[in-house]
């Protein structure tokens, strides 16, 4: 099958979270298993451009609007992520530094994906389906379906994947005529309350929606900012299909960003000798459990309660855990996070900014990883936890509820709790503690345990497969 999967991320090329990892593995592994995946995304200025070879396969124009843009399609040469790799250049919009956070994102993405329509219409074969991802992709099956200008691609079926369904690209009727002209009776395939909302509309046109666990797809019926109802109406064409991870790049026997690999063996000294370089690092005890935080500082992970949960944990616990963040995010919690290392020095310790290379070491020298999300779809974060042998304490949510099991329930590996709070945060971590310190035969298996649990992308990668092929 031709595969080509449109999105606004992918790893290594450009990340700003888990959504770049998926963009950047999934079709790696659906060419391993003998298809012909396509990734097309937006042209930034990143690293990845500047160290690799490109030919410019495709130039073309069109409209938003009144606005007349130019564009052009330019392809990695060698093939380096084990698919085919394209990049949409439009001078001035998408060519910056960062991938979102412009107050132009709305045209950004818009003329983005008017672009790949526009190219994909110009080729002399058409592809097996064409897969979005998340809002920033979300008008490509309304497109595909309703605008004129592209109705050579209506048979293709479209697929759509909700990474995230808190985002949803809302956008005000008055910029209507930026889409180009479509037949008008089909104009509430996309509103949701007033608001043109590309989410929505790729819910409602898409021929398959998918969401990255079942447990999320099951929430979205409650609890999908405002969606709910869109989401129960379309519950016949919709599925969870839980994420994999990139065992290449996520394996603690070969990972070259961690200072010393280990595997399942050496998993206590390997973890160990990662754990002293942080502790090193950041000020902190190899001695006692080290609980860490990696992500986006922002309401859906629950990050707005470290600050209180952190310090109540090291009152209450006395100090017998310490403690490590890495995220950025809101800009006032970025600030406490960091202040806090001079309350709390040699128990606590952050890193405000992206570390690519910092976050390896943490997955493989932390003995516990925190997840208190509010709003989890899948999480990448607590596979590769398991996968370094550091145990997930996860609230029970979304992806989080569908893998990591609590110790105390039959062959348990990892912590749960029910409620993002404090108070549970600062249980669970009493809990790490009495793990670590007083339980070592039950703690040693759990580690050997999750780190045997296949979370690789073989079996997903074969179910979306099985999804496209069901379209023909
Ligand atoms: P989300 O996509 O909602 O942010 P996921 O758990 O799916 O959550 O994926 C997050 C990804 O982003 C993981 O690869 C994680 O290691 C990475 N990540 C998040 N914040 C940072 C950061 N500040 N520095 C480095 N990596 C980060
Ligand atoms: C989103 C979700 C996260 C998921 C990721 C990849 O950003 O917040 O839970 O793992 O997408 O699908």
């Amino acid at each position: 099958m031709e595969i080509v999967h449109v999105a606004a991320e992918c790893y290594p090329v450009a990340k700003a979270g888990g959504l770049g990892d998926v963009v950047g593995a999934l079709p790696k592994y659906q060419a391993e298993l003998g298809h012909v995946a396509k990734v097309v995304m937006p042209m930034y200025r990143t690293k990845f451009l500047y160290t690799n070879e490109w030919e410019l396969v495709h130039e073309g124009g069109q409209q938003m609007g009144s606005h007349f843009f130019h564009y052009s399609v330019i392809k990695e040469k060698t093939n380096k992520l084990g698919f085919d790799l394209y990049l949409v250049d439009i001078n001035g919009l998408l060519d910056r530094e960062k991938i979102y956070g412009y107050d132009d994102d709305t045209e950004r993405f818009m003329a983005f994906q008017i672009a790949v329509c526009d190219w994909i219409s110009k080729w002399t074969h058409q592809p097996d389906v064409i897969h979005c991802h998340d809002h920033h992709t979300g008008f490509i099956p309304f497109m595909v379906k309703y605008c004129f200008a592209f109705s050579k691609l209506a048979g293709i079926p479209t697929v759509f994947t909700i990474h995230n369904a808190q985002y949803q690209g809302w956008i005000s009727w008055d910029k209507y005529y930026y889409l180009p002209a479509y037949d008008s009776y089909k104009w509430g395939l996309l509103d949701w309350n007033n608001m043109i909302n590309p989410l929505a509309s790729a819910v409602k046109c898409a021929w398959k929606v998918t969401t990255v666990s079942n447990s999320y797809l099951e929430e979205m019926r409650y609890a999908a900012n405002g969606l709910e109802n869109l989401f129960e109406y379309e519950r016949g064409k919709s599925l969870g299909i839980l994420n994999g991870i990139d065992t290449q790049v996520w394996n603690p026997e070969t990972d070259n960003m961690i200072v010393k690999n280990y595997d399942k063996e050496l998993v206590e000294k390997g973890k160990m000798r990662n754990k002293k370089e942080l502790a090193g690092q950041f000020g902190l005890d190899p001695d006692k459990p080290l609980i860490t935080f990696i992500g986006r500082l922002v309401g859906e992970k629950a990050a707005d309660l470290l600050p209180e949960a952190i310090s109540q944990s090291i009152y209450q616990h006395h100090g017998h855990a310490n403690f490590l963040i890495l995220g950025s995010g809101d800009p006032e919690l970025e600030d406490r996070l960091d202040q806090m290392k001079h309350q709390f020095k040699g128990y606590y310790n952050s890193y405000i900014g992206y570390n690519e290379q910092l976050s390896h070491l943490m997955y493989a020298g932390s003995d516990f990883l925190l997840m208190p999300s509010r709003v989890e779809p899948c999480g990448l974060n607590q596979m590769y936890a398991l996968r370094y042998g550091t145990i997930p304490m996860v609230r029970t949510v979304g992806g989080l509820k569908d893998t990591i099991t609590d110790f105390g329930d039959w062959q348990g590996f990892g912590i749960r709790f029910n409620e993002a709070s404090v108070w549970d945060i600062t249980y669970s971590v009493g809990r790490a503690i009495d793990l670590y310190n007083n339980k070592p035969d039950l703690y040693s298996w759990m580690r050997s345990h999750m780190m045997t649990i296949d979370h690789s992308w073989d079996g997903a990668a074969q179910q979306y497969i099985n999804l496209y092929q069901s379209l023909k």
